[in-house]
């Protein structure tokens, strides 16, 4: 249904700043491995590296053409955060999933195709990826995807309210292996505790991972919020959003590796604490 990108290639574009990210300060970085430890301007340090994000001319047509429509920067030049009526935005009142990471969106977009009566707001930094999504969007005449640029985390602050997502979508983030870059996971207690307040009870976090002990750490994260329940066994309950994904590329190569994938998924209990 569209093409899978370049997210492989994620080292390779490192070392480049977004320069129309509408977020500031952040480093250059060689990914990962080498990145430097900044500050982010309004929280902590960034889960994410930044990539060089150049478009195909094919591309900014159809950014210019479809972006202002569907598309919003997390903060505006002057970085105020983006204020947003999202069922005005979808032109509809629905259950809302926001998916953190969305790389070129291969699982947003058939995920959303599989749910029409969801409404998903995928959040992603890397606007090339953005750009792949905006485009498998327009060519299969999809309603229910409205994409922000800029950080998850920010998103889930500013613009999501208390008890406002059905569901919250975290697909391979990126590990982060070496110890002293742990910090910048985007799966901490902070991050689930945002999450937790902003999904209605009943609402589920979804992530999945292919790096055994970022999933360790994902699993007692997720288990010590007091405000989630672990759900083992996905296909006893009903859940109010699927938990089937399509294979991507970056998970092929994990499994091509060897490796295993992890389906962590929790629903937010009905009171505060129970
Ligand atoms: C390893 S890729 C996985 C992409 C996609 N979910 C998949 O399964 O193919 C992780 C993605 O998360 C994005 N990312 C990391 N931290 C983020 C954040 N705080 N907000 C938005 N996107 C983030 C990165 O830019 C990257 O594209």
């Amino acid at each position: 249904m569209s093409d899978d990108g370049p997210m492989h290639a994620q080292s390779q574009e490192a070392g480049h700043e977004l320069s129309d990210s509408g977020i500031s300060g952040r480093s250059t970085t060689d990914g990962p491995q080498d990145a430097p430890e900044q500050k982010h301007h309004h929280r902590r340090v960034s889960s994410f590296r930044n990539r060089r994000s150049t478009l195909s001319g094919t591309q900014q047509e159809l950014w210019e053409r479809r972006w202002p429509e569907i598309g919003a920067e997390a903060r505006d030049a002057a970085g105020r955060p983006l204020t947003r009526d999202i069922a005005q935005w979808f032109g509809r009142r629905a259950p809302v999933v926001l998916e953190i990471g969305c790389g070129t969106g291969v699982s947003t977009l058939a995920m959303a195709v599989e749910e029409p009566h969801l409404d998903v707001v995928a959040v992603e930094v890397y606007r090339r990826g953005l750009a792949q999504l905006l485009g498998a969007i327009d060519r299969n005449d999809v309603t229910n995807i409205r994409l922000i640029r800029g950080d998850g985390v920010d998103v889930l602050e500013h613009i999501f309210g208390t008890a406002s997502l059905t569901g919250v979508r975290i697909f391979f983030p990126d590990p982060w292996p070496k110890a002293r870059h742990h910090k910048r996971r985007l799966l901490q207690p902070e991050t689930v505790a945002l999450i937790a307040d902003r999904l209605v009870p009943g609402g589920v976090l979804h992530a999945a991972t292919d790096h055994a002990e970022y999933a360790e750490h994902i699993a007692e994260v997720g288990d010590a919020e007091p405000r989630l329940r672990r759900v083992a066994d996905t296909a006893a309950g009903a859940l109010p959003i699927s938990v089937r994904r399509p294979e991507t590329k970056y998970e092929g190569k994990g499994l091509q590796a060897g490796r295993d994938i992890a389906e962590l998924v929790w629903v937010r209990t009905h009171g505060m604490t129970e």
